[in-house]
């Protein structure tokens, strides 16, 4: 069978208007701006209003990727979304950002896959364009992790990092073969699920939910951030190698390198390893923490707005996180 080359060919983003910053989080719980910046490289994030959910930031975003893309809602042919933070626990919020969008039977998907959702459902959509059964897929990654991580001291190591935000891509045929997403590689560990996991609601006990699981804390999301730390750095490395590997290319080569946000210092150490000069990786989390799925699609994003993305430039992104879940693909613009 032969396959059509598939490209990226709109982004968009939203993000809650509630700026957070680490002085603000000093006031309700037992940190400091000094702490988190110097272990994260975090200043600011935005939380969302108790009225808004993550399907609505992602259906912003989304429409955001159909204006840049200039197509209208109807031109799509599948949607897929990427959260670790839905609405309901069931349906995802696939379903309700088609609905949001005025479609009516559009088919809509949800990926469960975390920090590296962006990368799994690109690698999705890139493989529905190439192989001509739609022609146009949105791909849409949004999170509100604000409404369920515990704000207080007690869950501090994890409060601090996370912010909310959507960024949404749309993925269609390209006219240049040598342009598109030329690789995806994707990988997952589950024997590390619960050192970066969300025990409870679940069906691991009796009952969904128990008030044991309210009393001791298990609906809040729990990570053993140096052991996660430790495998992200290693993990990111070995999936650039690989992609450029598969590419025929050298590190060198690529002219972008677009990390997952979930903490500078991460980043900081796959460069250096990697011989690649940090003006080369682009970073947002300043700003905006770690958006989970849609940290990449957000980064994208602003990259490409900022001009540091010309076309025939190459690409190379780069995902870590729960499951353990990680991945890479190399885009030549
Ligand atoms: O997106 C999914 C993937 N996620 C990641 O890749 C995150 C990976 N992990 C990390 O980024 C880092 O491990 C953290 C930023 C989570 C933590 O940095 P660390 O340098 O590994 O710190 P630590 O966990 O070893 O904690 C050092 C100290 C502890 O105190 P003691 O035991 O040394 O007295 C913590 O209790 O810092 C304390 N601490 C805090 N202090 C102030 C933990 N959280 C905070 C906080 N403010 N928010």
């Amino acid at each position: 069978m032969s396959l059509n080359p598939a490209t990226i060919i709109g982004t968009g983003i939203h993000i809650p208007d509630r700026q957070v910053t680490n002085f603000d989080l000093e006031k309700i719980m037992d940190t400091s701006d000094e702490w988190i910046q110097k272990r994260s490289g975090i200043v600011t994030r935005y939380h969302a209003h108790p009225k808004e959910c993550t399907s609505e930031l992602g259906a912003k975003a989304a429409q955001h990727a159909l204006d840049s893309a200039r197509l209208k809602a109807t031109d799509i042919d599948m949607i897929i979304t990427a959260t670790l933070s839905p609405d309901h626990h069931f349906p995802g919020i696939g379903v309700k950002i088609q609905h949001a969008l005025g479609l009516e039977t559009t088919p809509a998907m949800d990926i469960r896959n975390q920090c590296s959702g962006f990368l799994y459902a690109l690698n999705v959509a890139k493989m529905f364009v190439a192989t001509g059964q739609c022609r146009y897929v949105l791909v849409a990654c949004s999170e509100i992790h604000s409404k369920l991580i515990d704000l207080t001291t007690r869950g501090r190591d994890i409060a601090v990092l996370f912010g909310d935000g959507a960024g949404a891509v749309v993925v269609g045929p390209s006219d240049d073969p040598e342009k598109g997403i030329l690789s995806c590689h994707l990988y997952s560990q589950g024997e590390h699920f619960h050192r970066l996991w969300l025990e409870r609601p679940g069906t691991t006990g009796e009952r969904f939910m128990e008030e044991d699981d309210l009393a001791e804390g298990r609906h809040f999301p729990y990570m053993d951030g140096r052991y996660v730390f430790k495998h992200a750095t290693t993990r990111l490395a070995e999936a650039v190698t690989t992609a450029t590997q598969a590419n025929h290319l050298q590190v060198q080569d690529i002219d972008v390198f677009l990390f997952h946000q979930a903490n500078i210092r991460i980043n900081e150490n796959v460069a250096k390893t990697m011989d690649i000069p940090m003006e080369k990786v682009p970073s947002n989390i300043q700003k905006y923490g770690n958006c989970s799925a849609a940290s990449l699609p957000i980064l994208l994003h602003e990259t490409l707005e900022a001009g540091d993305i010309q076309p025939g430039k190459l690409v190379c992104f780069g995902a870590f996180g729960a499951g353990f879940t990680w991945g890479s693909a190399v885009v030549r613009f």
